[in-house]
């Protein structure tokens, strides 16, 4: 029987040839004036050779300058990126894969000395992640960040990606808005788990309203907090409906306000991601802890995902996917 990671798979328009993707993974190689360096496409280029990879999921880069994470992090905030961006995209798309740009706003995950002013977040609620303190977002404000998600993802678009993820996770902005362990607020972005993804659904929309029907539109999702108080799978099924019916085309599952379990488990979001498949009929990618070919293939094969990501032991071995894919061809 064919390996079902080597089965292609259709997220709206983007045709993958397989469905190993290598997760966004920050890689601190921007230039330092925040565009595409040489090291950044060296770097896509060695991961992306060979095309083994069906979707590569370029790191988190941010949307607006008040949205930044980290020194040396990729921007998407204003044009003078998007033809370094194209280069990025010509590089992978030259050895056979799909690429799709990460975008992100940090929020409170942000630092005082990074942003050289407070960092904003959905309620004045210290990050339990990281950061410094932050100020509480004004609807205007937030209305801003919105349309700043459009024109980032307007960018990417441009710049010839296959497709923009939103980051939902991680503890980062869209994270916060979602969880009620940093999210307070007493008006229509506070409460129950509607109104704390009424950002994420009205940023669908504006997406959408930029970059038309055909590009797909891919959310990473923290699906469970892990935390007193925090998200539970209940909240993200309800969210993964909502996300779906707003036209979102994937859902990336990923997990873990305050980091990820170093359990040694391989796959040890899937019943997180088993749980969103159930709830959805778009396509679900399950990361985390994968090392080997035929457990990646094993977790397709028992349902708990539709496509499977392999981070760090890519990072790690760039020879990697070729030789998972080569194994699986010789099954
Ligand atoms: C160095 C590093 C940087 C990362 N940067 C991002 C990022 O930019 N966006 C994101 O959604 N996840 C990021 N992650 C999380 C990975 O995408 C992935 O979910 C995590 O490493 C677990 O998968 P793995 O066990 O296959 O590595 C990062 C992880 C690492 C190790």
């Amino acid at each position: 029987m064919a390996a079902r990671l080597l089965e292609p798979i259709a997220v709206r328009n983007m045709r993958l040839s397989n469905r190993l993707v290598m997760p966004p993974m920050a890689t601190g190689r921007a230039h330092p004036d925040r565009g595409v360096s040489p090291e950044m496409l060296a770097y896509y280029k060695e991961k992306s050779s060979g095309g083994y990879i069906g979707l590569v999921i370029i790191e988190h880069s941010y949307i607006s300058a008040d949205g930044r994470a980290h020194d040396r992090q990729l921007s998407v905030a204003d044009d003078s990126v998007i033809p370094g961006l194209k280069e990025l995209a010509e590089v992978i798309h030259g050895q056979g894969s799909k690429t799709v740009m990460q975008i992100n706003h940090a929020g409170s995950s942000a630092t005082e000395k990074i942003l050289g002013a407070k960092p904003v977040a959905p309620s004045a609620v210290d990050n339990p992640l990281r950061g410094s303190p932050p100020r509480e977002l004004g609807r205007d404000e937030i209305a801003g960040i919105v349309c700043d998600f459009a024109a980032a993802a307007g960018r990417a678009w441009e710049a010839g990606f296959d497709g923009v993820e939103l980051h939902a996770a991680h503890g980062f902005l869209l994270n916060q808005f979602f969880s009620p362990l940093t999210n307070r607020r007493q008006d229509e972005y506070g409460g129950d788990v509607l109104n704390r993804i009424r950002i994420h659904l009205e940023i669908v929309k504006a997406i959408r309203e930029t970059v038309g029907q055909e590009f797909p539109i891919l959310v990473r999702l923290g699906a469970a907090d892990y935390r007193e108080g925090g998200t539970t799978i209940d909240d993200s099924m309800v969210a993964a409906r909502a996300l779906e019916a707003a036209g979102v085309d994937l859902l990336d599952v990923s997990a873990g306000f305050c980091g990820f379990p170093e359990t040694g488990e391989q796959g040890f979001f899937a019943p997180l991601s088993e749980a969103i498949k159930r709830a959805v009929n778009i396509p679900v990618i399950l990361t985390g802890g994968i090392r080997e070919a035929g457990i990646a293939e094993q977790l397709l094969q028992d349902g708990k995902a539709d496509l499977i990501g392999v981070g760090r032991a890519i990072m790690s071995d760039s020879l990697w996917a070729k030789k998972a894919v080569e194994s699986l061809q010789g099954r």
